[in-house]
């Protein structure tokens, strides 16, 4: 069995409190994106993982997939191993959630593979303690999330897809270290106004969007890497009608009016950072 793994972008993030086991609660608006990687699973007797494309992904036991198959297989008392083949594309520490897009797939296809026929909202709760972003991926599309990412409201995008590069500077950064950053930051990062991205990208109003995107994040990220401003800067003087760190970083995302604009602005940034890529939303994902 084939699965596809999306990947997907923050169009905005806001900090809106911290629970006292230090996780933040956050208000974000999510979309998935052309950017994937493959994942086929073969029944097996025991969890095994082959990795391709990508030498650093943590292998066996360490793999987030390899957590959620475990996760599942003990949570549904199931008896049968799986072997699944991972290939790389997405790129990590980036914020883009390639570890959460694969788990994700692996829950729905082992979902399928093991005939539980569990429902998503089922699959979500086990899903979120592998990690924040896991539920939203199970879901993908748009959606607005919040809590520390299990509060998920799907949404439908207005519009035609819209056209991105999201690139990604040398170096990935990591999550929790963000967090402290953020943490630290006095006065605290401003957020962005969640609604108005909500609404903006509910009508395909590109202006709208422009106006309204940000990341509460992107300050403590470049305060750790400077060079993240710099791919925000890069990627405007190429013609992104905006950009925007992701996640909690290192990738940015930058806006285009067209395919075209964004194909051109990829190939001139892709002489800087190898990690560039010209991709459309998928926000109105089909059920695989
Ligand atoms: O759950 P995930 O693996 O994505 O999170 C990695 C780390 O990032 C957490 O252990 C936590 O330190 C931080 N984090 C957070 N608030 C969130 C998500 C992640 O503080 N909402």
């Amino acid at each position: 069995m084939e699965m596809t793994a999306y990947a997907k972008i923050n169009w905005s993030l806001a900090v809106t409190g911290l629970r006292p086991d230090g996780y933040h609660l956050l208000d974000m608006v999510m979309e998935t994106i052309g950017l994937s990687d493959t994942i086929v699973l073969s029944p097996a007797e025991e969890i095994g993982l082959d990795v391709q494309g990508d030498a650093r992904i943590p292998q066996a036991e360490d793999n987030i997939v390899v957590k959620a198959a475990r996760a599942l297989r003990d949570a549904a008392g199931v008896q049968d191993g799986v072997r699944i083949g991972l290939t790389k594309r997405i790129p990590s520490g980036a914020g883009m959630g390639g570890g959460s897009a694969d788990a994700a797939a692996v829950l729905r296809g082992l979902n399928r593979l093991w005939g539980l026929n569990w429902p998503i909202e089922k699959l979500a709760r086990l899903a979120l303690p592998l990690g924040a972003d896991v539920p939203f991926c199970l879901y993908g599309g748009l959606a607005r999330v919040r809590g520390i990412g299990e509060a998920i409201v799907p949404l439908t995008p207005g519009g035609m897809p819209l056209n991105l590069v999201v690139m990604q500077p040398d170096e990935g950064l990591s999550t929790p270290a963000v967090f402290r950053a953020y943490d630290a930051m006095i006065p605290v990062p401003e957020n962005p106004d969640l609604d108005r991205v909500q609404a903006a990208r509910v009508k395909g109003d590109l202006p709208g969007l422009v106006a309204s995107l940000g990341n509460a994040l992107e300050r403590p990220a470049i305060s750790m890497m400077p060079v993240v401003a710099d791919c925000l800067q890069r990627m405007e003087e190429e013609g992104a009608l905006r950009s925007v760190m992701t996640g909690s970083g290192s990738a940015v995302v930058g806006l285009f009016a067209s395919k075209r604009a964004a194909e051109d602005a990829a190939l001139r940034l892709r002489t800087e950072y190898s990690r560039c890529w010209a991709v459309q939303t998928v926000g109105a994902l089909h059920a695989q």
